[in-house]
């Protein structure tokens, strides 16, 4: 058999959008967008977010789905087949394999509040009482020892039974019913909070842009947060690039992942921030933000308890498709380079997880005192894998494409071997070439303070 045959292909092309779609909406849009944009100044954050997604977002995944689709790949085996004789390229796949693990770790600790509080909203604990303090009981929950273990170890099997049933079954069936359904009831819940009295606030706070608000840090966490959101500078979408049908449209899937992406996020915006001063809470509580103001948002709705289970069963299953992506990298990595079967490279990737991850879930109570550059693990995480090695695997991967590779791959690439017309090409090289490597360079010089 060739290695062409041997390796899954998305059964629709659908089912490519849908999946990708599936990876890039999860956890980053309704739990992280708004802690960063809450604690980066709301509106200023919010500028630089969107601009980072279309100028740098837009073109780094056009590059991971060329790359992917173009080698039929995993991340270092991509980089290896089409870099010049000699180079080393194929070692930022390494970096994007070990940062997946990492961001699997923490993610999986979130993933885990989600299903406690899913169970919450089930047996009515978390909505039977609207009194409580919403606070207080997420910092009682999230400071324990067991409960947080327990479920990001639920979490991560569940992701574990995933993983083992394939590429195209298993995860295309999941992700083509779900991601419609989270939308709706996105909507739903949008305009909820448009209704709520600190509602011109909340919209004044995230789309008035305080520009005094604007520094070196925010520009930082913008452009992490949109490599985050669109799962981008690990491999991730080069992985699943490299299960794409030779019929789909690069730069329209690479549009509506990011289209889709970014309206998810603002609308988890538009639910939280109006909520956030209608109920006197603080728009910069950090990591532990939605889980705050969520639960009061359902507190005050009509059938509380049943919007607030639906929603969190959601959200499981968005997180679910997410990490099955992060862990596909690793997966694909372990099986085609190291030859691995791939019920073991799964047991491999989990194992890793469950380890670091516990350390992140025990980092809001037993090892919240230990840190390290002044972080707890779980914060060390998200800030060095979302803040510095997605970007820097974009600008890797934006280099790489725009001036490493033949043009001829990326012209087969955008117009599918000339069967589809492709209007871009020019626009995209210059992104891929100037503008994606030079602005995230500039970035990180300007956190370090050298311009
Ligand atoms: N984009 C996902 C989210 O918003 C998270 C994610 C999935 C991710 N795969 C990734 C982040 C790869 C970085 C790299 O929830």
């Amino acid at each position: 058999m060739s290695e062409k045959t041997q390796r899954a292909v998305f059964a629709t092309r659908i089912g490519a959008v849908a999946t990708t779609v599936g990876s890039a909406v999860g956890l980053g849009n309704i739990w992280r967008f708004p802690y960063e944009a809450g604690t980066h100044g709301g509106g200023a954050f919010m500028l630089f977010y969107i601009l980072f997604i279309f100028i740098l977002g837009v073109p780094v995944l056009c590059a991971e789905y060329m790359l992917g689709r173009g080698t039929r790949k995993n991340v270092f085996g991509a980089y290896r087949v089409t870099q010049p004789k000699g180079s080393q390229w194929h070692l930022a796949g390494v970096t994007g394999i070990l940062a997946s693990i990492l961001i699997l770790s923490f993610y999986s600790v979130v993933a885990g509040w989600t299903v406690e509080y899913f169970f919450g909203s089930v047996s009515g604990a978390l909505t039977n009482n609207p009194s409580q303090d919403l606070h207080e009981r997420f910092a009682e929950f999230s400071g324990g020892t067991w409960r947080p273990l327990i479920w990001t170890w639920v979490f991560l099997l569940t992701n574990f039974v995933v993983l083992l049933r394939g590429v195209t079954k298993g995860i295309e069936k999941v992700s083509n019913f779900l991601t419609p359904m989270l939308f709706v009831l996105l909507v739903i819940f949008c305009i909820n909070s448009l209704t709520m009295s600190g509602a011109k606030e909340g919209l004044e706070f995230l789309f008035r842009p305080d520009f005094s608000k604007i520094d070196s840090k925010v520009l930082l966490a913008a452009m992490g947060q949109a490599f985050f959101s669109l799962s981008l500078g690990l491999g991730c979408m080069l992985t699943y690039g490299s299960y794409f049908s030779p019929r789909t449209r690069v730069v329209r899937t690479a549009v509506t992942t990011a289209g889709l992406d970014t309206l998810v996020a603002i609308l988890s915006g538009v639910i939280i921030f109006p909520a956030v001063f209608t109920f006197g809470m603080s728009p910069s509580a950090g990591p532990t933000l939605v889980f705050e103001v969520l639960p009061s948002i359902f507190n005050n709705l009509a059938l509380g308890r049943v919007w607030s289970s639906l929603f969190f069963f959601l959200l499981i299953l968005a997180s679910l498709t997410s990490t099955i992506s992060m862990s596909e990298i690793s997966i694909a990595f372990f099986v085609e380079q190291l030859n691995m079967k791939r019920t073991t490279a799964t047991i491999v990737n989990t194992s890793i997880a469950f380890v670091l991850g516990s350390l992140c879930a025990l980092s809001f109570g037993p090892l919240s005192d230990f840190t390290i550059f002044g972080m707890t693990v779980f914060n060390l995480f998200d800030y060095v894998s979302s803040n510095i090695l997605l970007p820097f695997g974009g600008l890797v991967v934006s280099f790489f494409v725009g001036w490493k590779i033949n043009s001829k791959f990326i012209e087969n690439e955008l117009t599918n071997h000339g069967q589809d017309s492709c209007h871009v090409k020019g626009a995209l090289t210059i992104c891929l070439r100037y503008v994606a490597p030079i602005g995230i360079s500039l970035i990180f010089l300007n956190t370090l303070g050298i311009i």
